[in-house]
């Protein structure tokens, strides 16, 4: 917002992660977003506070952007944080102003932040609702936030929808589609759009799951798919699945929300979706077992990458740290690494080894197991590993290695979805896609 020219304060509960904004430091990795900020702090129009009632006075717009993480004890999701944003600044607000959520909620929600916001606000305030899903992905959210595939403005009123598209000019201008629509479609949107991604993702890894027991080949399979225009082969991208803050959470929220609805059916499939999503990983851990000739004890396993997925060092719900987890649990010495993600996943499983460098994870791994695909381990060769000291044994978790050359190395290769091969004639037959 910064960026396209308007005057921000951002609010956050946690002093440190203002300090360190305040000071330039962006406190997740995400590229091209620390060099963004700088550009916006030059320019004066961005600061960051933990006072509440700076915010309540500075914005004519308040952006709700917090978390809505599952909760402990439930599927559903824990709009505590939400409830809070909005208490805090509702209480605080005189006159008029527009609170917009871009969080993912359960589709009701926004109805009830209205009532909230009317309980707990002064009697001179006139606080309005109006739902702004957030579509970004985690490692390209400067471009995503920019432009946009769509702008999608949940509201009850022609005022509310006119200053959004006053706020969203310089992007709408750029020929972005709005979408104006009420406020529970909105809400409906963004899990309907995470649940559809996650559903193919699953979709593509069911037919793997088909593909190992019967020797055919899920890649071949998913580029065939994928032709088809009406298919398309985006998030058709077979291997360990999908994990983080978002699908995981946002099809299991989905669930609950549409049970307590009545519509539980609907969306029942979305059990599945999830069902096998998690199978891919300890089907993960079978693969290096076999490797390890049926027993994990004392086996030293490199386990490449933790983070949920490449360009982010996000570990939450990370499928490659669960197959880290599990591979321990079975007596294998993991040894993991991330480019960017060994500090969180540390704090997560202080128990882990952690090594510096890609050489240093795989030197006397006796199987190395890629299970996050960035470029450092897609372009390492077969041959510098082995100098590294890795024995010849791996696999591919997130099937994109060229299994041929690993093959023609003399190394042994499994891949999920993939039938193992017998010689370099046999992976040469399998064209890496
Ligand atoms: C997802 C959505 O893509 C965004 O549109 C949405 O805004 C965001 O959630 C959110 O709700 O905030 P994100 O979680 O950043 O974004 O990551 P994705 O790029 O969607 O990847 C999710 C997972 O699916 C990753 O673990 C990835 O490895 C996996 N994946 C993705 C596959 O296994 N196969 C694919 O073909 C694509």
């Amino acid at each position: 917002m910064a960026i396209l020219g308007y005057d921000v304060l951002g609010v956050d509960v946690d002093e440190g992660k203002v300090r360190q904004l305040n000071d330039g430091a962006v406190p997740f990795f995400e590229p091209g977003l620390p060099e963004k900020l700088a550009e916006a702090q030059a320019s004066g129009r961005i600061r960051f506070t933990t006072d509440f009632d700076a915010a309540a006075e500075h914005g004519d717009v308040h952006f709700i952007c917090v978390g809505t993480p599952q909760k402990r004890d439930s599927y559903a999701a824990d709009l505590r944080f939400v409830d809070s944003a909005v208490r805090e600044i509702a209480s605080r607000i005189h006159g008029e102003a527009l609170i917009v959520g871009k969080s993912t909620v359960p589709v009701g929600t926004a109805a009830d932040l209205a009532e909230l916001a009317d309980e707990v606000s002064p009697a001179d305030a006139r606080i309005e609702v109006a739902w702004n899903p957030e579509f970004l992905r985690e490692g390209y959210a400067v471009d995503d936030t920019l432009h946009p595939d769509r702008l999608v403005f949940g509201v009850a009123s022609e005022r509310a929808e006119k200053l959004l598209r006053q706020v969203f000019s310089p992007i709408v201008d750029e020929g972005v589609p709005v979408l104006v629509t009420d406020i529970p479609t909105a809400e409906l949107v963004k899990v309907a759009a995470n649940s559809f991604l996650a559903t193919k993702i699953s979709y593509i890894n069911a037919m793997a799951e088909v593909c190992e027991a019967t020797g055919a080949d899920v890649d071949s399979l998913s580029a065939a798919l994928g032709l088809d225009d009406r298919i398309g082969s985006r998030f058709l991208k077979p291997g360990l699945g999908f994990g983080g803050g978002c699908l995981p959470k946002d099809i299991r929220a989905f669930r609950a929300r549409a049970e307590e609805l009545g519509v539980g059916d609907a969306v029942a499939f979305l059990a599945e979706v999830d069902a096998i999503n998690i199978r891919r990983r300890t089907r993960t851990v079978d693969l290096i077992r076999e490797l390890a000739g049926g027993d994990l004890s004392g086996v030293h396993v490199a386990a490449l990458g933790a983070a949920f997925k490449p360009n982010s060092d996000d570990v939450r719900d990370a499928p490659a740290l669960d197959v880290a987890r599990l591979l321990y649990l079975e007596g294998a010495r993991v040894t993991v690494y991330d480019p960017e993600a060994n500090e969180n996943a540390h704090r997560l499983y202080p128990d882990l080894d952690y090594a510096e460098s890609l050489d240093a994870a795989v030197a006397e791994a006796d199987v190395v197991a890629l299970l996050t695909e960035w470029d450092e381990f897609r372009e390492a060769s077969p041959a510098s590993l082995e100098e590294a000291g890795a024995h010849p044994r791996m696999v591919d978790a997130r099937d994109v290695l060229d299994q041929q050359a690993y093959v023609a190395a003399g190394w042994e290769f499994r891949a999920l979805g993939r039938p193992a091969p017998q010689s370099v004639d046999d992976a040469a037959r399998v064209p890496a896609l």
